[in-house]
């Protein structure tokens, strides 16, 4: 049996050329192979069923980032501990007990009820910037998520202007490119002196508010449920996984929006509309790109996969699939399957903050909309890469301002 090394088309994920404009790559390695091209650092999984099957085999597929700590020669570091020990990289029982000390913040039920919280977040976020009539709402976006993932946690959102630069240095390392590690290694010191001095300070207050999760998450560690280590590890990968993955969406939506003036015209009227939104942007434009990393030999449709070997998901290629999404390269809300794509993870890992994202975009997209009337493109964007959390990383706009 060939392994995947000698027969898969490449496909240059890794470049900026890709996150620009991933289609005609895309279309090339599919013509080759239907679900799987090779990379520089290892394989892209890009079919639809593929995703589906392979992101849930946690038997032959292991979610550790440990190569990544390897290529940036980090192991026994504390940065190398969190790559490999935080919720998202481990297996087993282990996984079971971290996930389930949060599990409880993240219901369907929990998301409803702080819509409140998530509307007043993004109101008053409006307040302050659309009085400027033009702006980069890639970085007006940057307060939106963390805020509410500040309100979540119960703790006063004062900290988030530092520490946001710090969460976008350490998300570029999933790039794998040694130029991003000396901002990670400063990255790393801030987030993890504000994760420790909020824990220390909020024990010593002896405050217990039963809707924050950062005292669920102490309760969880007096109990014996969690060590310091996890509690810290666990508060920032929550903060991480919350930040760059909900901006990064909303930036996108908001250009997917902005071109299609229609469609932006509705969201301002029609919230269950805006969830529909939400979907279909997650079909064709979701940002994430889950890692694997072989745990044996094992093969899969034909392919062999080699123990150790590197695996991503590229998810948005997945909702980009002729074979499960008609037209796929068109944007089109009302599409009945756009719930069925996988940007948001499936098997044991999927996205615990699901519903709180969901949510959050839906609030936020329909109160922009109905604020930032006419939005125009002012300039050149730019891309993020494609591997970690995509999407852009400017968004000039300028608009006519309503106060409702
Ligand atoms: C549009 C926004 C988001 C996207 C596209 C997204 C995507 C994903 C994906 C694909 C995974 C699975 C990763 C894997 O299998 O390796 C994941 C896991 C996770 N997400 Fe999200 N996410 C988003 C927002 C959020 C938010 C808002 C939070 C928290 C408030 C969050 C917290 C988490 C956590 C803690 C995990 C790890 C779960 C585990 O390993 O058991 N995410 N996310």
């Amino acid at each position: 049996m060939p392994t995947a090394t000698e027969t898969l088309p490449v496909m240059p994920i890794d470049t900026p050329e890709f996150a620009a404009d991933p289609d005609p790559f895309h279309q090339a390695a599919m013509a080759e192979h239907p679900w799987l091209a090779r990379f520089t650092q290892g394989y892209a999984v890009h079919g639809y069923d593929a995703n589906v099957e392979l992101l849930a085999d946690d038997e032959n597929l292991i979610p550790g980032l440990g190569p990544i700590v390897d290529f940036y020669g980090m192991r026994g570091t504390m940065w190398g501990r969190f790559m490999e020990e935080m919720v998202l990289s481990a297996t087993g029982d282990l996984h079971t007990r971290l996930r389930a000390c949060v599990a409880h913040a993240f219901t369907p039920r929990r998301a409803n009820q702080v819509r409140p919280m998530m509307q007043q977040v993004i109101g008053e976020l409006l307040d302050e910037w659309a009085p400027k009539g033009t702006f980069d709402f890639a970085e007006f976006a940057a307060y939106f998520p963390i805020t509410v993932m500040f309100g979540l946690l119960g703790v006063p959102p004062e900290p988030v202007h530092r520490i946001r630069h710090a969460i976008e240095g350490h998300v570029a390392t999933l790039a794998i490119d040694l130029a991003t590690k000396p901002g990670m290694l400063t990255a790393w010191e801030d987030l993890w002196h504000f994760a420790d001095t909020l824990i220390k300070q909020r024990e010593a207050s002896g405050q217990v508010d039963e809707e924050s999760m950062l005292d669920a998450l102490i309760v969880a560690k007096q109990a014996g449920q969690l060590d310091e280590v996890e509690l810290r590890f666990m508060l920032l990968t929550v903060i991480i996984a919350g930040y760059d993955t909900s901006k990064n969406q909303l930036t996108w939506i908001m250009k997917l929006l902005v071109d299609r003036p229609e469609i932006y015209a509705r969201c301002a009227q029609d919230k269950d509309f805006c969830g529909r939104v939400v979907n279909e942007s997650l079909r064709l434009c979701g940002i994430a790109s889950p890692y694997r990393a072989a745990a044996r030999d094992f093969t899969y449709d034909g392919v062999t996969f080699r123990k150790g070997e590197i695996v991503i998901f590229a998810t948005s290629l997945a909702g980009r699939d002729p074979s499960v999404f008609a037209d796929p390269l068109n944007f089109d809300p009302d599409r009945a399957n756009a719930s069925r794509h996988v940007a948001l993870g499936r098997g044991a890992h999927i996205c615990l903050g699901q519903y709180i994202a969901k949510n959050q975009l839906q609030e936020g997209i329909h109160l922009i909309c109905q604020r930032l009337k006419n939005p125009r493109i002012t300039g050149e964007v730019a891309w993020r890469p494609f591997i970690g959390a995509w999407g852009l990383k400017n968004l000039p706009i300028t608009f006519d301002c309503t106060n409702i």
